[in-house]
């Protein structure tokens, strides 16, 4: 059989990327981030992206790193951007080769994460952008995307109050027993 990717999903701030570096550490298997990937096929940052050429071309080419890590032979750690849920041929493609585990977390305390959301044009003002603080954007994204994380992962795990290593023993605790 195939081993898995182990897939991380969540909102911004939910601590996908460090999480994720962790776990590709403790498996000895290479780690990727959707965003970084993203930005290295574009030459250009994800904040340049959306403001030059729009969300949806954002999302598109975000979907085709998805589809593409998706497919790789070797087993990865993939942590993906907060967007890519939402999409179904993303889920699918990631349910279908790897372990989902969504990192959630109440928006209070992604807020306090992200801080001033700096680099994340979804959390930030800017023309045309959203009102609210951070926090405010961060609660309604979390009302709006719930149902698409659940539907994305196999498994979930609660990060409030728990420190980065304490989510990363927590996810490989699932990942193994997903796998065994
Ligand atoms: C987004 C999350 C970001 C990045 C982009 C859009 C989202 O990734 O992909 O700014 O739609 O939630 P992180 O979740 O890694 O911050």
């Amino acid at each position: 059989m195939v081993t898995p990717h182990l897939v991380l999903i969540g909102l911004m701030g939910a601590g996908k990327s460090t999480v994720g570096e962790r776990c590709a550490t403790a498996l000895a298997r290479p780690f990727v981030d959707t965003d970084r990937l993203v930005e290295l096929n574009a030459g250009a940052t994800v904040a340049e992206i959306f403001s030059t050429q729009g969300e949806p071309a954002f999302r598109a080419l975000e979907r085709a790193v998805v589809a593409d890590v998706s497919v790789s032979p070797e087993p990865l750690v993939i942590a993906c951007g907060g967007g890519v849920a939402l999409d179904p041929d993303n889920r699918r493609a990631l349910r279908d080769h790897g372990v989902v585990v969504w990192l959630r977390a109440e928006p209070l305390e992604l807020a306090q994460r992200v801080g001033s959301g700096a680099g994340r044009p979804l959390l930030e003002g800017g023309p045309g952008g959203e009102a609210g603080s951070p926090a405010v954007k961060l609660e309604r994204l979390a009302v709006l995307r719930e149902p698409a994380y659940e539907a994305a992962a196999h498994v979930i795990v609660d990060t409030d109050g728990l420190a980065i290593g304490a989510v990363t023993d927590l996810v490989l605790e699932e990942y193994r027993t997903w796998n065994a």
